[in-house]
């Protein structure tokens, strides 16, 4: 794996000067904010696509028979998961599949069920379909956040309820649910007849000993779950990725379908098809070694707080390739503690209240770099609050 090839001169996101300006007061700054990754892609898929774009147009597409052999061998491998082509959408982003799903089978008066901190683009697409927001906080109980059950069975009963969207690996607490809390998830959204949205894009970035279940292992026993994913974390592809809807319900189904159809949304891009299907079929050991650094990292980060007796805390993750800081026992105001540990540092990272006023006094950092950058950014931390 090539680490750190000096992506930055490409116009991303993470280092634009507006957005920095905007996010952290100031340009100058080290981004480890937005979550994709500073690794040069895999070399296989690399050289797929310089093949496609060396060799031909780019005329109107379809995915051919290979492509969907290569993706249905890789669910099957990866999450155990047989994925039926007919239940299967692409879409241009997880979020544009989401808003879909709440106006077709909720109206204004609905409220949508989230688990904070979480994800804010799943507000945001709450906020822009005007719906409204019902909050099933996640509890954070001696180092470890858990779902709230009881809380989650006393909202599920409530009539306006009609959708609850979990996120599994979780962004940012870094959670990858355990078959049995799903199992437990399932049965409250029968019990009450709710839509159940599982956001699984993390899904491939699982670490330690931990094992990620996908929902449609649990198709049979509760059919309204929805699995929105996308391999664009995996690979580092979002620039160029389709996003998936993986609907077994046929009532759902053809809503969006319809939907899909009145706006022309599922047109597919040449390089996603070859991106993916090489991915699928050769990044296998690409992937492997993304996870160890990732694990790497966290030990990294761990070691460093250890050492340095530092009072910022280290929520393990389970998966993803962010680490969710603990602020608490340093800072009382969570804006203070963003523009002290952003000033002071000079590290941009995603303040724990943009996910939420339950993720207040947290940072989330992106560790999906180098050793010596997520080195150089810890030390900074801890030395911005000593
Ligand atoms: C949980 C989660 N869902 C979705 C996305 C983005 O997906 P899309 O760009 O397909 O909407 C992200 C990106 O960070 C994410 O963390």
């Amino acid at each position: 794996m090539n680490l750190d090839k000096k992506l930055d001169i490409l116009p991303l996101t993470k280092t634009n000067p507006k957005t920095l300006e905007a996010l952290f007061g100031k340009k100058d700054i080290t981004p480890m904010w937005v979550a994709d990754m500073e690794f040069e892609m895999d070399a296989s898929i690399q050289n797929a696509l310089i093949n496609r774009i060396s060799n031909s147009g780019f005329g109107y597409e379809y995915k051919p028979k290979s492509f969907y052999k290569a993706q249905k061998d890789w669910y099957k491998k990866q999450y155990q998961v047989d994925l039926n082509q007919e239940h299967t959408f692409y879409s241009p982003s997880i979020t544009t599949t989401i808003s879909i799903i709440i106006e077709n089978f909720t109206s204004e008066k609905d409220r949508i069920i989230i688990q904070p901190p979480v994800f804010m683009e799943f507000r945001d697409v709450i906020r822009n379909t005007k719906r409204r927001i019902t909050k099933n906080a996640l509890k954070f109980e001696k180092g470890v956040y858990q779902i709230d059950f009881e809380d989650l069975e006393e909202k599920a009963k409530l009539e306006n309820n009609k959708i609850l969207i979990l996120c599994n690996p979780h962004n940012p607490v870094g959670r990858v649910w355990k078959k049995e809390e799903l199992k437990k998830i399932i049965n409250i959204c029968k019990e009450n007849n709710l839509i159940l949205i599982s956001d699984e894009i993390h899904k491939d970035i699982v670490l330690f000993e931990n094992k990620f279940t996908s929902l449609l292992q649990f198709e049979n026993s509760w059919d309204k779950v929805i699995v929105c994913t996308s391999e664009a974390k995996t690979f580092n592809i979002p620039g160029i990725c389709d996003a998936m809807a993986i609907i077994p319900n046929e009532e759902i189904r053809n809503s969006v379908k319809a939907t899909f159809k009145k706006y022309n949304l599922g047109r597919t891009n040449a390089l996603t098809r070859v991106a993916l299907e090489t991915a699928y079929t050769k990044s296998d050991s690409w992937l492997k070694n993304l996870i160890n650094t990732i694990e790497n990292n966290v030990n990294l980060i761990e070691e460093e707080l250890k050492k340095s007796n530092s009072k910022i805390k280290l929520i393990k993750p389970e998966g993803t390739y962010q680490v969710w800081l603990n602020f608490n026992d340093v800072f009382q105001d969570t804006k203070v503690m963003f523009h002290h540990v952003t000033e002071n540092s000079g590290i941009g990272m995603n303040a724990g209240h943009w996910f939420g006023r339950e993720g207040a006094l947290f940072m989330r950092m992106n560790i999906a770099t180098t050793k010596e950058k997520v080195q150089f950014a810890i030390k900074k931390i801890i030395n911005s609050v000593l």
